[in-house]
């Protein structure tokens, strides 16, 4: 990944922790996840548990940063595949789950809705119907291996995150887990160009969903027979929502290159015969 290139190993093994960290914090929280950065940053490095915090919220935890690395892997990949889908849904859903309608590593085997809270508007959506799955997300497959492309501007990368993300989450082709796959697959356009991850902030939680629900009221839920994104105004908000999140690892990937920077200063001082 090209973000990676000019930087010693200590340090490029160091600024991927730190997106591992901030990436698992961030989309874990807004799941409902109660360890905090620090304590996410803990349990990954050690290897021990927060007292008093739910077992759920580590393995959580530990799944997402996983699931982190495998994309990280796939990124080196010429094509995406259901299989890696389906390890990345087996990894974030990291429980031993008995029933036959919450399948762990297969796409949802009943339909699924949400309710819609926009302005003064109240409304149930349902996703897609759960018989279309495989053939839609051989569609949305297609659609991300043709936006992942080695050259591509920060400004085209935001509009595939964008469009690869509300189309994800509006089929929502798993029971559960379909934000946290959403904010990880819809990122491989960016790490095949060599820019970082979109992490979106946890805080920021409100205006993530209500940008979703806005895009899902106006354009309804993907079928055979529709589209698989609807371009216009809502994903350009959307794009732009991103934008600012973006600045988070943008600015760790920053700092990295300036300690570099002054390492690589320092040393080339220290062999500089006049001294
Ligand atoms: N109105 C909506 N239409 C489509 N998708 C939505 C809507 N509201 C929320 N979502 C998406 O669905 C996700 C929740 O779905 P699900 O519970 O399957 O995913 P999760 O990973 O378990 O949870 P979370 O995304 O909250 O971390 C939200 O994070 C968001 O990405
Ligand atoms: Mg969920």
């Amino acid at each position: 990944m090209k973000f990676l290139d000019g930087l010693s190993e200590d340090i490029k093994k160091n600024l991927l922790e730190q997106l591992r960290v901030l990436w698992t914090h961030a989309s874990t929280a807004i799941e409902g996840n109660t360890l905090s950065l620090g304590e996410t940053a803990f349990v990954l490095s050690e290897g021990l548990t927060i007292r008093g915090k739910p077992l759920k919220d580590h393995r959580d935890i530990e799944g997402h940063a996983r699931a982190v690395d495998l994309v990280f892997a796939l990124v080196k990949k010429d094509e995406i595949t259901v299989e890696d889908v389906f390890e990345l849904h087996r990894l974030v859903i990291d429980e031993q789950i008995l029933d036959v309608y919450k399948p762990v590593g297969a796409w949802k085997k009943e339909n699924n809705a949400v309710n819609i809270a926009v302005g003064d508007q109240q409304r149930m959506l349902e996703f897609s119907n759960f018989w279309e799955i495989p053939q839609l997300m051989e569609r949305w497959l297609h659609l991300l291996n043709a936006e992942m492309q080695p050259h591509k501007e920060p400004e085209d990368l935001l509009k595939s995150y964008a469009r690869l993300h509300l189309s994800f989450v509006a089929i929502h082709p798993f029971w559960d887990g379909n934000g946290r796959i959403a904010r990880l697959l819809s990122n491989l356009p960016c790490l095949k160009a060599g820019y970082p991850p979109i992490i979106i902030e946890n805080e920021r939680r409100y205006d993530y969903l209500t940008a979703i629900g806005e895009y899902q009221l106006a354009h309804g839920t993907p079928s055979l027979n529709t589209e698989l994104i609807h371009e216009g105004d809502l994903v350009n908000r959307f794009s732009s929502f991103c934008e600012e999140c973006w600045q988070q690892s943008l600015s760790l990937v920053e700092q990295a290159h300036a300690l570099q920077q002054s390492r690589d200063y320092t040393i080339s001082q220290s062999r500089d015969p006049s001294l």
